[in-house]
């Protein structure tokens, strides 16, 4: 039998090929070296399940587990023909790899099923894999279930994965991994607020820079499950993908079904099994490559109340302070005075806009900005013309409509006719004032989501489809538009949505307290370039909380960088405090949006601290910021890991800050260490306020 080694950036994969049975990862996890056959061989044969009581043979754990072997976890397919095959048996397998891809393409003879499982390693060390089903029986196939599943080698402790709701998410969760099953199901018809992201299985002392992780993300953006699943045989299994609804995929004789991708990083610590993603991303040939433009974006600026003048002269102070992409949000469109009307009518207000868009774009673009523009193309209100004249276009099942929510519906882009009216609209607008951008937006779950013209059948799959290719075929006439990935917040993060869109709004929560959380953990799946990250008024609109400038604008530097606040109230001294930190973080942008983020561990009570350190390690930004008062005085130190150890550094604050208390040496100018001892002993944190935080910048000056 053929036994595989992929092997990147400090990872391997064991795959094991039988002609008789579907491919089996034995290891993945740390690199093991350079194998010889024999090696190899000898390596799999100690890695190979021994007989666990359960049947009289060792129960393989393919990436699609059959219940057949005696496998007694979760089965990787389950579906039947009409009460039939309901117990896959995939005997016949044949294999063809291309570098680090492998591609086994598997036979049911006897339910006349076949399953292609792709599996690859890429340069990052991040394993995907996905799944084909096509039903060649004569009868229709109901495919209830299509997961596929990792094993972890050895015996993670702990899991640790996200939660979350509107204006809170990615709130990370962790607890012992137990026997039993971990589930993270997720019916939203959308990513959700409360998504799992990324579950992790880990060592007990898994930190940002140490213990060990393996995660698994399913890459997708409808209903889906993550799942972690410790057996009484002591078996660890990471799984996961499309959750389906009753009857949602029946496969007709010939059809196939296309599970999602599944990503599955491992690492030393969370950094880089986060980096792994990263690194995944960045290496996409639409990733986006030219400097993040800074955004003002309108929303909580003016919300409904759009008025020529005022948007005039935001847009005037916004070019004054160093924007370059003016993105007017909700309310523009016809009948779109509240959240109660219009979605759906997406044509320019004539009411508000006698002029249409023109003069606001024109002024934008003449004061060399870009112009992006806000819709919500899945959404439909009940008080609509669109609604009126179309009222069979609304998701629904039964007799009845679905609840409201935000007084909206959902639009069934499953139907040819809305989905050709909803593209030509959106083509028609992105012509017509040669938008720059989209924010994308998607402000309510899916419930009830059954096909129009497929009478009420659920719809959830077929939707999220339809928004795929919407999304790529605008982005193949219009390339140079980029697309915003928002949805009530940070409701849509998952790779699924990132292979059409460059970069999402994380959360409607820009009060720097709660926001450098979100964040934080959604940087376990995206680099900081794709995470839109604004600067909002100084009292928050979600929490009402206050905050200085500075925190305010340090919290959103380690982000794609914008502003959410109505500059038109703001005096002249305040624009240029603003206009000083856009034009920072615009000398920096490279740095933080092509280096390694790093999270750092074991900070002093209180104290929170990460950084950008530059891909060849000449340069870092570190942020440390007092979360509260500490119990102890002065407040200790801050590693800075993530620099080379043999190269002297110099440290010093980015911008001027003012210690209460006596500020630390490094604080003084023309301090220089060497990066083994920055990353050991560290340095000193400032005397701050509660809600301060200094920016620690950090530069290579010789080699020791
Ligand atoms: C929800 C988004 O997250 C906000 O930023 C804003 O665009 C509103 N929708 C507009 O309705």
């Amino acid at each position: 039998m053929q036994i595989l080694h992929f092997r990147a950036a400090g990872v391997s994969v064991i795959i094991e090929c039988p002609s008789d049975a579907l491919p089996a990862i034995l290891h993945w996890g740390p690199d093991l070296g350079v194998l010889d056959d024999e090696s190899l061989a000898h390596l799999a044969a100690e890695l190979r399940p021994r007989p666990d009581m359960t049947v009289d043979v060792p129960v393989r754990t393919p990436l699609v587990p059959e219940a057949r072997t005696g496998w007694m976890g979760m089965p990787g397919l389950s579906g039947h023909h009409q009460g039939q095959n309901w117990s896959p048996a995939f005997t016949s397998v044949t294999y063809r790899q291309t570098g680090q891809t492998l591609t086994a393409t598997a036979r049911d003879e006897h339910a006349r099923l076949t399953l292609t499982i792709i599996i690859e390693l890429d340069h990052s060390g991040l394993l995907r894999a996905r799944a084909d089903l096509r039903n060649q029986h004569e009868l229709p196939y109901t495919l209830d279930t299509l997961n596929l599943a990792f094993p972890v080698p050895g015996t993670p402790t702990e899991l640790l994965d996200q939660a979350g709701r509107w204006a809170k998410e990615r709130i990370p969760q962790r607890r012992p991994l137990t026997v039993g099953t971990h589930l993270r199901e997720n019916r939203r018809g959308r990513t959700g607020a409360d998504a799992a992201t990324v579950l992790l299985a880990g060592t007990s002392d898994l930190g940002f820079q140490r213990g060990e992780a393996w995660g698994l993300h399913v890459g997708f953006s409808g209903n889906h499950r993550h799942y972690a699943e410790r057996t009484s045989t002591g078996r660890t299994m990471l799984g996961g993908g499309e959750l389906l609804l009753p009857g949602e995929i029946i496969l007709p004789t010939g059809e196939t079904y296309r599970t999602p991708w599944l990503y599955a990083t491992y690492g030393r610590g969370l950094d880089q099994a986060a980096r792994r993603f990263h690194d995944h991303l960045r290496a996409r040939p639409s990733h986006p490559s030219s400097p993040r433009p800074i955004v003002l974006n309108t929303w909580e600026a003016v919300y409904f109340d759009h008025d020529l003048d005022r948007l005039l002269d935001l847009a005037d102070r916004a070019a004054r302070v160093g924007v370059e992409r003016f993105v007017l949000d909700d309310g523009w469109f016809t009948g779109r005075r509240d959240d109660r009307s219009g979605l759906g009518d997406w044509y320019v207000d004539p009411d508000v806009w006698p002029d249409g868009l023109h003069p606001l774009v024109n002024r934008v673009r003449e004061l060399g900005m870009q112009f992006g523009l806000w819709l919500e193309p899945e959404m439909i209100n009940p008080d609509s013309g669109l609604a009126r004249a179309h009222p069979g276009w609304i998701l629904q099942t039964g007799d009845r409509l679905p609840p409201p929510a935000r007084h909206q519906q959902v639009l069934d882009l499953s139907n040819p006719d809305a989905y050709s009216f909803i593209k030509e609209r959106l083509l028609a607008l992105i012509s017509e004032y040669d938008l720059d951008f989209i924010k994308w937006d998607h402000n309510r779950d899916l419930v009830d989501a059954g096909s129009t013209i497929r009478v009420g059948r659920a719809s959830v799959h077929a939707q999220t489809h339809a928004v795929y290719r919407l999304l790529d075929e605008i982005r193949a006439k219009h390339p140079r538009l980029e697309i915003e990935s928002c949805s009530g917040g940070g409701g849509r993060v998952d790779l699924g949505i990132l292979q059409r869109t460059d970069r999402v709004w994380a959360s409607d929560c820009i009060d720097p307290a709660e926001r450098r959380q979100i964040m934080r953990w959604t940087g376990q799946l995206l680099p900081l370039e794709l995470i839109g990250s604004h600067i909002g008024a100084d009292r928050s609109h979600t929490t009402g909380r206050r905050h200085d400038l500075p925190f305010r604008a340090a919290t959103a530097f380690f982000g794609h960088y914008g502003i959410e606040w109505n500059l038109t109230t703001l005096a002249d001294g305040e624009l240029d405090d603003l206009a000083a930190w856009l034009a920072l973080h615009k000398q920096h942008r490279h740095l933080l949006h092509t280096g390694a983020l790093v999270r750092i561990d074991d900070c002093p009570e209180n104290v929170q601290a990460h950084g950008v350190v530059a891909a060849d390690a000449t340069e870092a930004i570190y942020e440390i910021a007092m979360l509260d008062r500490p119990s102890t005085w002065p407040p200790g130190r801050v590693r800075l890991p993530g620099l080379d150890p043999s190269t002297v550094y110099s440290v010093r604050p980015l911008m001027p800050v003012t210690a209460h208390g006596a500020a630390p040496a490094w604080m003084d100018g023309g301090f220089a260490l060497p990066g083994s001892a920055l990353a050991v002993s560290g340095i000193a944190v400032p005397p701050l306020f509660p809600d301060e935080s200094v920016l620690v910048h950090v530069i290579a000056t010789s080699r020791t």
